[in-house]
């Protein structure tokens, strides 16, 4: 029997857990949705919803027909791949694929142990970078998190029946580094590789930053808040101007449980803190706590203090220690969108991927100089917090004790969202990745969605009014937004902004919830959430959206990915996915004929048996798209 929180999203759950009050104010909503309806004309880059019609030109469309090698592709519902004609798609890495000849290969019926996972590539690929190093290539990859249903599917109610059990679900989390290779028979792994390497709950990290060494930080296993074990729940991703990889830790708050009521623990009262990350006496359904105390926030209540942090990893060092950048904050981190400004000095971009929460950025204080240390660049510097006015402007504010009332930078980078709320930063409709255009000073975020969007506050109480970047009441279907830093310096506190795409169903409705100009019914999606420009400078858009096919979601098929022109607007499908998996991460090969996408989560429902088909197991897996002509993709 399945509890009532598995079918939970990890939203819902803490609402679950976390009620917010009830604070619809139907005629507010109303007004400022009419409201909107008059300044989003101005606010919208290639139109409005269906009213307004497109502005894309007959010449504007010829231009970006130049750009697109390829041939916009119809949706699918089916249990495969789509690509355009003159491309194929190939299965690279699979979810339990062993990365060294000891370990076995992966077994369907039992779905292995947490000894052969821990030798494997993890479950739910989702960020990733390609890194050429001495003549290698390293894939590494994040794995967000593993689908139990799937995981434990051959015990008979689909839970953990042991303790290994739940170890292997623990060892599907962290982060794959592999080597790769491309011979005879196209790209392989490269099993045995040194550089082969994996990243889970339980490797050894270094905490870094304002936070380190503060008391909340401190447990009884690291007295000196220095010491971390482990990361997981890593969603997108980024890299430095130095080659490391960042990891970004999104819902860490889901493994943590409480066991003051079952083993007479000392009670632990859930603070607003705690609260305000989501942190509950329930964990989601992993049960870490049985086999770690850690896990357990009756033993130990600073524990969820040490994740929800950026981790940057160096892939060409195997014995490297990860290190957690408290300086980027902590709340559910996306990805990380590291530029160098102009004057040398390291911006990165984030996003809080919960309803109603922030878009961060942070700056470093020193200047990367290629060669030069850069230990301190992503240690000290300052962190501020979006505010998006009504007039298209916006300001970057900074989080500091004297803005904030906090007393410290280091509380300041632990409860971030604390520091945001502070200074009255703009509640967004869950920032997911963020793309820096390599052609121009200008950002993109996708907004993925927000039911609650007019209809409640965050979790820490703060209004969620319709208007700004997040137009749309009760926000289905998703947008992205994107600004311009003030004199093309990603430091300046000033931007301005627009709405590159408001997703929507325009052969369903007719009012905003049609989606802008640039969405017709040949190239429609919703839920916008990875991310990431090519060097060509197209923008390429993943989906983890309702793939029902029906309703408000009819003709939209199963999630996929496609690539938008940031100058013309036109936005074409490239590829679909298949059932029940959301498309997520991103790169290339060096010489960029070859393209590695992310399918995460084929079947969470149940219907699909991708890659493999037949009766087989459904496994997240990266696979490689080529054109049939070797030329460029991407
Ligand atoms: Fe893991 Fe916000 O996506
Ligand atoms: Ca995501
Ligand atoms: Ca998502
Ligand atoms: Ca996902």
């Amino acid at each position: 029997m399945r509890t009532e929180n598995e079918d939970l999203s990890f939203d819902d759950f803490d609402e679950r857990i976390n009620p917010r009050p009830e604070d619809c104010d139907f005629d507010r909503i109303v007004e400022a949705a009419i409201t909107r309806r008059g300044l989003l004309g101005g606010m919208l880059a290639y139109g409005s919803f269906a009213a307004l019609g497109t502005t894309l030109t007959a010449s504007s469309a010829k231009a970006a027909a130049d750009r697109f090698a390829f041939d916009a592709i119809a949706v699918s519902t089916k249990d495969a791949i789509t690509v355009p004609a003159g491309y194929k798609a190939e299965v690279l890495v699979r979810w339990g694929d062993p990365l060294w000849s000891d370990a076995p290969e992966f077994d369907h019926a039992t779905r292995g142990t947490a000894a052969s996972q821990e030798r494997a590539f993890g479950d739910n690929t989702d960020g990733m970078d390609v890194i050429a190093h001495d003549g290698h290539l390293l894939l590494v990859v994040n794995n967000e998190y593993t689908n139990r249903k799937i995981l434990w599917g051959n015990n008979p109610d689909a839970k953990a029946a042991s303790d290994d059990d739940i170890a292997k679900g623990m060892m599907a989390h962290g982060v794959s580094v592999v080597e790769i290779a491309r011979g005879e028979g196209g790209w392989q792994i490269v099993t045995d590789s040194p550089y082969n390497r994996r990243i889970t709950p339980q490797t050894d990290m270094a905490l870094t930053g304002p936070a380190a060494g503060h008391d909340l930080l401190k447990t009884d296993a690291d007295p000196s808040g220095t010491t971390s074990k482990g990361t997981w729940n890593n969603c997108g991703n980024g890299m430095t101007p130095w080659g490391t990889y960042l990891a970004c830790e999104e819902n860490f708050n889901g493994y943590f449980s409480s066991s003051e009521q079952i083993q007479d623990q000392k009670p632990v009262t859930i603070s607003p803190e705690m609260a305000r990350y989501g942190i509950s006496p329930e964990d989601w359904g992993y049960g870490w706590a049985k086999i770690d105390d850690r896990f357990d926030v009756a033993k130990t209540p600073n524990e969820p203090n040490r994740a929800g942090y950026v981790v940057e990893i160096d892939p060409t060092d195997p014995a490297s220690t990860p290190r957690k950048l408290t300086a980027l904050g902590r709340f559910k981190h996306e990805n990380a969108e590291a530029v160098v400004n102009n004057d040398g000095r390291v911006v990165v971009y984030m996003g809080d991927d919960e309803r109603g929460e922030f878009l961060y950025r942070f700056v470093s204080n020193g200047v990367f100089a290629p060669g030069a240390d850069t230990d301190d660049l992503l240690e000290n510097g300052t962190l501020s917090v979006a505010k998006f006015g009504e007039d298209g402007t916006g300001q970057w504010l900074d989080l500091t004790p004297e803005s904030t009332g906090m007393a410290s930078a280091a509380e300041i980078c632990i409860h971030t969202r604390l520091a945001g709320s502070a200074v009255g930063a703009t509640t967004m409709d869950r920032p997911e990745w963020i793309a820096a255009n390599p052609n121009a000073a200008e950002v993109y975020c996708c907004l993925t969605n927000n039911k609650n969007r007019g209809v409640k506050p965050n979790a820490g109480g703060d209004e969620t009014p319709v208007g700004g970047p997040n137009p749309r009441e009760a926000n289905k279907y998703g947008q992205i937004v994107r600004w311009w830093p003030a004199d093309g310096d990603h430091t300046a506190a000033g931007f301005t902004w627009d709405l590159y795409v408001l997703a929507g169903n325009p052969t369903v409705h007719s009012d905003m919830r049609a989606g802008s100009g640039n969405v017709t019914a040949d190239n429609m999606f919703n839920s916008p959430d990875g991310l990431k420009f090519d060097d060509n400078g197209l923008l390429w858009i993943q989906t983890d959206g309702k793939y029902s096919n029906t309703d408000d979601f009819a003709g939209q098929g199963n999630n996929q990915m496609l690539a938008g022109d940031p100058v013309t607007g036109e936005i074409r499908r490239f590829l679909v996915g298949p059932r029940e998996c959301e498309v997520t991460g991103l790169t290339w090969s060096p010489d960029r004929r070859s393209m590695f996408v992310g399918i995460q989560h084929p079947g969470e429902r149940g219907d699909s048996h991708w890659p493999e088909g037949g009766d087989a197991v459904p496994r997240s897996a990266i696979i490689v798209v080529t054109r049939e002509d070797g030329g460029l993709v991407g």
